[in-house]
């Protein structure tokens, strides 16, 4: 049998029946802000398909503050009875359901924030400069006015049916920002030291403790590093986790990178690629302290190489998300061995004046292409174009289409 396929049971006693873990992949299936049917549809599938947990992409806290236009927003409970749809769905087979909850502070695209918030007014760098404003620095009152954002989505969340929330601290978000020396310079009680920069993603986890039951999952996604000079460090990032544990967190998934260095998407060293998990060295270094349940993220593509991370003992839950738009039920295929491997493209158009700019995008486009699908009931299509998803790209968005989508 394979190990993949062992129960683990977290601390508040929820049981995961087995060691994979849809991560969080932002589903944008239907326009506006609303989970509709689409959204049940999809998890229907991936639950049958036989994944331990599925994480939602990112929900927004506040609709002035969005990632992209179609992201799920959650402010109050108008759109509960959806919610619960929803949670039905993707708890059906015994799955734990996780939603991910997000702010996406500065990343927040030019056409949707003339001028976005951050814990300080520092603008995006790089190649993804061009695709935001510069952001202004939050105050004291909005600082505490998002903290309960956070934790009313919680809330929400456990009223609807969800198993528990992941907030999301990585990839270059409001939290991973303030996490961040270079992009968090506040003089306050919320920036400077280690210790004030991680006070916002703790006092977000107490405020969702707060309002939410004893057996409700809260989790956090976290930055093994920004891979940028002066950025959030891998050693500062073990110190927060060993936090969060102290805190009692229930479970911690590590990924890497933001806009400016996509290491999520792309992966850090020639030795990591190549082993497919990106982030398991990191794994080593937070297991040397503590024994929170882990999951790492990034590169995972053939069986081997998630067993034998699970076969080491640095992590105990396997993360993956592209292989989920291509194969919802690849998990089952794992415990009845039809499946090996799987192959994730990295759809292009061959032009390098459209690619050097939109590559990225209209990969992220292509497997928000193939959820949609599934959410229909078609088949996911890996033969679909670059210059297919391109021209959907333009029709659908216009000029927007340029606009940077998120990781
Ligand atoms: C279409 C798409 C949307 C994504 N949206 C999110 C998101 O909302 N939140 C998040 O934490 N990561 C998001 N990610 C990143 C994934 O969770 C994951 O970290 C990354 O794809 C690397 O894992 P993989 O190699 O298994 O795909 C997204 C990735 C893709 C492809």
């Amino acid at each position: 049998m394979s190990n993949l396929n062992q129960s683990l049971t977290l601390k508040n006693g929820r049981i995961i029946k087995n060691r994979l873990f849809k991560a969080a992949m932002s589903e944008q299936i239907t326009r506006g802000n609303k989970p509709d049917a689409a959204y049940a549809a999809l998890y229907r599938a991936w639950a049958r398909g036989g994944a331990g947990v599925l994480v939602t992409g990112n929900v927004m806290v506040d609709y002035r503050a969005l990632g992209s236009a179609d992201d799920v927003v959650i402010e109050d409970e108008r759109d509960l009875d959806l919610l619960k749809a929803w949670a039905a769905a993707g708890t059906a087979n015994d799955t734990v359901l996780l939603m991910q909850i997000n702010h996406p502070g500065k990343q927040s695209p030019k056409d949707l924030s003339p001028q976005p918030v951050a814990p300080s007014a520092v603008p995006l760098g790089g190649a993804a400069a061009a695709f935001f404003n510069t952001p202004r620095a939050l105050g004291e009152d909005e600082i505490a006015d998002i903290i309960r954002r956070f934790g009313r989505a919680a809330e929400i969340a456990e009223k609807a049916g969800f198993s528990g929330v992941q907030i999301h601290g990585a990839h270059g978000y409001l939290v991973s920002q303030f996490l961040s020396p270079v992009h968090n310079i506040r003089t306050d009680q919320w920036g400077g030291s280690l210790e004030n920069r991680m006070r916002f993603v703790l006092e977000i986890y107490r405020e969702m403790r707060r309002r939410t039951s004893a057996d409700f999952i809260v989790s956090v996604k976290l930055n093994s590093a920004d891979f940028q000079k002066g950025g959030f460090s891998e050693e500062e990032s073990v110190l927060v986790v060993e936090r969060l544990v102290q805190e009692g967190i229930d479970l911690v998934e590590i990924s890497g990178g933001n806009y400016e260095a996509p290491a999520m998407m792309e992966g850090v060293k020639e030795s990591a690629k190549k082993r497919e998990a990106y982030f398991l060295d990191y794994a080593h270094k937070v297991r040397a302290i503590c024994s929170v349940p882990l999951v790492i993220t990034g590169g995972f593509r053939s069986q081997q190489a998630m067993e034998d991370a699970v076969a080491g003992g640095e992590v105990d839950l396997v993360g993956l998300a592209k292989p989920f738009a291509l194969q919802p039920d690849f998990p089952q295929r794992i415990f009845d061995g039809s499946h090996h491997a799987i192959a994730t493209p990295q759809p292009r158009t061959g032009v390098a004046k459209i690619d050097r700019p939109l590559g990225s995008m209209l990969e992220l486009n292509w497997y928000m292409y193939q959820m949609k699908r599934i959410s229909r009931g078609q088949a996911p299509n890996p033969d679909k174009s670059g210059w297919g998803i391109f021209f959907a790209m333009l029709l659908a968005q216009g000029k927007g289409a340029f606009r940077r989508e998120r990781a």
